[in-house]
């Protein structure tokens, strides 16, 4: 694991930048000009953070109420019949085993359950380009990419580990949305002139945790959640709790990526790899000694769509 000490969006009372930082084309020059900018762009009032598709919003909001009628989520979807079609076929795929052809919103939620239904509406917004950054388009394809992967191996480990797989798998597809944000705003800043690629991700890298929580917490994802996805390089934190076995979750699901051919191979990013001892403290935290390659088939069993 890295020496990095992850940056947090400081309280209210600590920014002094009330406008938003002025969106002038400037090319930076070292990691730190362009990590320093991108922290005054986070802790500006002005920011806002990349949203989600309304319905998406409105149901991921909705499906964390206790004992919430399935006919009100229903009632959302049906509402973008293009992402209520795309969840019907992501739901007839055989990764969730439906026996008979799934056929409405209703027997989706009834049959896969709504975490499951609600994690495959966020996986599929995001998806669908509502992440804007000109000229970036190839580096937060490979972020969602990574993430979904992350969110798969993060899903077998928490099955294997007898743990919730569908806020395992949330936790995995949100961990690195620091990143997409943070491209959203270097595109920003820096209309038409690219920073090299050898500065920009290291700078991207060492922003993202701290990025992460303002954009989860901007979404109102459950507080549990916003803290294991803005700590998940935090190596002090991995063994505590429940929030630690999610960390500890996300610490081998991101080892397992990396392994596996689907890890976040950009300039910087060993840097954030956890090392083996971390991976063996994880691996123990989550009794999965020994048993890494049975996460492996398991998560290569329902991938692929
Ligand atoms: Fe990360
Ligand atoms: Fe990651």
């Amino acid at each position: 694991m890295s020496s990095y000490s992850g940056w947090r969006l400081p309280e209210a009372a600590e920014c002094e930048v009330d406008e938003p930082v002025v969106d002038e084309p400037v090319v930076l020059t070292t990691r730190e000009e362009i990590a320093e900018r991108l922290r005054q762009t986070f802790a500006s009032r002005g920011y806002e953070p990349p949203v989600l598709p309304r319905i998406a919003l409105e149901l991921m909001k909705l499906s964390r109420q206790p004992k919430v009628p399935l006919h009100q989520l229903e009632q959302i979807l049906v509402q973008d019949p293009t992402l209520t079609g795309q969840i019907l076929k992501c739901c007839n795929r055989p990764r969730f085993g439906a026996r008979a052809p799934i056929r409405s919103v209703r027997a989706a939620l009834m049959r896969l359950g709504i975490p499951e239904v609600c994690n495959q509406v966020l996986r599929i917004s995001m998806k669908s380009r509502v992440f804007r950054a000109p000229g970036w388009e190839g580096e937060v394809d490979a972020v969602i990419r990574h993430s979904e992967a992350v969110a798969t191996y993060a899903s077998a480990v928490a099955r294997l580990a007898d743990q919730d797989a569908p806020y395992a798998y949330l936790c995995g597809l949100m961990h690195d949305l620091g990143l997409i944000a943070a491209l959203i705003a270097l595109a920003d800043q820096h209309a038409g002139a690219r920073p090299d690629l050898e500065l920009a991700w290291p700078a991207l890298l060492e922003v993202h945790e701290g990025a992460t929580r303002l954009v989860a917490e901007a979404w109102e994802l459950p507080p549990e959640l916003v803290d294991v996805v803005a700590d998940h390089h935090q190596p002090d934190l991995a063994f505590v709790g429940e929030r630690g076995a999610l960390i500890a979750g996300l610490v081998v699901a991101e080892l397992l990526a990396q392994q596996e051919g689907a890890g976040l191979n950009v300039p910087g990013a060993s840097d954030f790899a956890a090392g083996e001892l971390l991976v063996r403290r994880a691996c123990l935290r989550l009794d999965l000694q020994g048993k890494l390659p049975q996460v492996v088939k398991a998560a290569k069993a329902t991938a692929g769509d």
